[in-house]
């Protein structure tokens, strides 16, 4: 080994063993949780990387943009954690770099979410300064509010401020994420449009004239990552100034099925190892279901033949749940690994939850084209057809 390379290998040694040693807390504590946020999930990756990273960092950033997209898209050792094109990614890191906010709009379960959470995981290091979007969010909740019983004692102070995440992103220079931003009245939106605009925050019962006292300003590395579903209330509600704010993504599902297959079959194995367990889904019906749920969402077979859409989500999201869940009952309940009769009761219960018109789809796919597929899984998600509700 040249003397170089010893030196290089030494720096990478000493980078993971620094790596190593600042992610086992960050193990021990995502071990004790349901769903750990993705930083301390992925805390030694992320660390490594950081360690190894060359490339140029943005003002307020963790990791340089090359180095976010190898944690995100996967490639040099590293899994891939979302399917997207690379395109899309590399205009979000952009936009986030720059003065305007990202929105990622698209249909119910294409990762948006997950998405907003890896970008902020990965170049704010976390990703749980977050603002739930509903119709009940108020503007204290996006600016902030007061700890009532200091506000009365002391009247209006620093300690009496109860700083919202929106708050804390602008002083610490992090990512701050606002979830289903459509869902909130375009009034309570608006309390966005100064912060996006002069990347600022006053709190005018703190001001005093003549100074800065009362006013959070942005530090290097502030900015938002706002998702809306289409299906809600659209974006079209949203203020035409505020929508001048924010660079709009469309994320799509995925469009090639064995991508969206082995996806799902890498997303149940992980829910599994969390579960304790190590049964594996039956590669059969993992395609049966995926199978089913893309013809179903897109209305065309994989054998490019015309079909009925459903109106109810099928979404990967949904894929994956429904497969994790069958998994379950067979483990639990019947000690096999989930059947493709299971899929049908699951269909039926998501139609359920949206529209019975869907229930008269599902059953006409089932008989006419399940019913016409060779093999013995196909078989036995046609002959399942019974337990659809009348
Ligand atoms: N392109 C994708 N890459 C990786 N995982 C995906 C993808 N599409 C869907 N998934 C699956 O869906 C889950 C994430 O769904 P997420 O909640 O982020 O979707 P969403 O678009 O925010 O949905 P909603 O609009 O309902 O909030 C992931 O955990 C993964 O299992
Ligand atoms: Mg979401």
């Amino acid at each position: 080994m040249t003397r170089k390379t010893t030196a290089a290998a030494a720096t990478t040694a000493k980078a993971d063993a620094s790596a190593a040693s600042s992610a086992a807390p960050a193990q021990a504590k995502s071990a004790a949780m349901q769903r750990p946020p993705a930083e301390l999930l992925y805390a030694d990756e992320l660390a490594r990387l950081a360690a190894e990273d060359r490339g140029p960092v943005p003002p307020g950033w963790r990791l340089s943009m090359g180095a976010v997209i190898r944690f995100i898209a996967g490639g040099e050792g590293h899994r891939r954690k979302l399917v997207c094109a690379p395109s899309l990614l590399e205009r979000a890191l952009v936009t986030l770099a720059s003065n305007r906010a990202l929105l990622l709009v698209g249909e119910p379960g294409t990762a948006k979410s997950l998405l907003s959470e890896l970008l902020s995981a990965a170049i704010s290091g976390t990703s749980t300064l977050t603002v739930q979007g509903s119709a009940a969010t108020t503007e204290d909740q996006i600016k902030y509010g007061w700890n009532y019983a200091l506000l009365l004692n002391e009247g209006p102070s620093e300690r009496a401020l109860v700083p919202s995440p929106l708050m804390r992103g602008l002083r610490e220079g992090r990512l701050v994420r606002f979830e289903e931003i459509t869902r909130c009245p375009p009034e309570v939106q608006d309390a966005l449009l100064s912060v996006l605009s002069e990347r600022l925050l006053m709190v005018p019962e703190l001001a005093d004239a003549g100074t800065t006292a009362g006013t959070v300003f942005a530090a290097p590395g502030f900015n938002l990552i706002a998702t809306a579903n289409i299906r809600d209330r659209g974006v079209n509600e949203m203020s035409a100034a505020l929508k001048r704010r924010f660079a709009f993504e469309t994320v799509f599902p995925i469009a090639d099925y064995d991508e969206e297959l082995a996806l799902v079959r890498t997303e149940v194995d992980r829910l599994l190892a969390r579960d304790g367990l190590s049964v594996t889904p039956s590669p059969d019906v993992l395609e049966v279901l995926v199978t089913v749920f893309r013809e179903l969402r897109t209305g065309i077979g994989r054998d490019g033949q015309a079909g009925e859409r459903l109106s109810t989500v099928v979404s990967t999201a949904e894929a994956v749940s429904v497969a994790h869940a069958i998994t379950l009952r067979g483990h639990y309940l019947r000690g096999d690994a989930g059947r493709a009769a299971d899929i049908v009761e699951a269909l039926a219960g998501a139609a359920a939850k949206d529209n019975a018109d869907d229930l008269k789809k599902i059953r006409r796919y089932i008989d006419q084209r399940a019913g016409k597929r060779a093999g013995e899984h196909w078989q036995a998600f046609h002959a399942a057809r019974h337990l659809l509700p009348e």
